[in-house]
């Protein structure tokens, strides 16, 4: 079977031992840790920025992280995360007066660089930068907040994606982000999703391995029945 990668999205983690439930989810089987940047301005909620991811990394935390910017503007934030141990820098087309030029400052950081599509972003954004991507994330919820539901013609845009992705040969990680649980993780990859972000599903339980065996299960269920 493909790899299919869950990043448990430390949004709804607890912040007052963010270390230790981050060691908890990754030894329960998480693969890359999501982080959520927002600047009360792009979205209507504030959370972290490069000094807790530096932390984190002191810290002990090895794994690789996927930062997330909900933020405008994008470059100066680029430049600090890249420098603190990301792995991933994902941004909002809409948020960047210079696309191409803030998926190059990832790369020439040493990052992976993606862009996120909100619900109702065009996909019209990846006509002339498909071959500089190494991942797409799609909003399943407006972005913000976490526990919101997820929103059902994703998963079209989802097909969407896969679809070029796959004709025109592109090695692309495909993200979906938001309302991803137990009950509809399995629909979520049979549409071509690659990485799923998880976050109140899994921190708002008692049992993170509990909770992420069960999603890998069903990933591995709805997989098989489509060969
Ligand atoms: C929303 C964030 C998501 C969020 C996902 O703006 O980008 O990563 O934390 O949380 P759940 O899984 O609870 O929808
Ligand atoms: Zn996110």
């Amino acid at each position: 079977m493909k790899k299919y990668l869950l990043a448990p999205s430390i949004l709804s983690a607890n912040f007052a031992m963010l270390g230790e439930d981050i060691k908890n989810v990754l030894d329960s089987g998480g693969d890359v840790i999501h982080f959520d940047v927002m600047d009360n301005h792009y979205v209507p909620n504030l959370t972290i920025g490069p000094m807790v991811l530096k932390s984190l990394r002191s810290y002990g935390i090895t794994a690789p992280i996927d930062v997330h910017l909900m933020t405008k503007p994008v470059d100066a934030l680029i430049k600090s995360f890249s420098k603190v141990g990301s792995n991933y820098i994902t941004f909002h087309p809409e948020a960047s007066e210079h696309i191409d030029r803030s998926i190059q400052m990832i790369k020439e950081h040493g990052c992976k660089a993606g862009l996120v599509f909100n619900p109702t972003t065009s996909l019209s954004y990846l006509d002339y930068l498909m071959d500089k991507l190494d991942i797409i994330v799609l909003m399943a919820v407006n972005p913000g907040f976490s526990n919101q539901n997820f929103i059902p013609n994703t998963l079209e845009k989802l097909r969407k994606v896969r679809n070029m992705i796959d004709e025109n040969g592109y090695n692309i990680i495909i993200e979906v982000d938001g309302g991803i649980k137990i009950d509809n993780i399995g629909k979520i990859a049979t549409c071509g999703a690659d990485m799923f972000v998880i976050g109140s599903a899994i921190f708002d339980s008692s049992n993170y391995k509990k909770v992420i065996d069960c999603m890998r299960q069903e990933i591995e269920k709805s997989s098989s029945l489509l060969k």
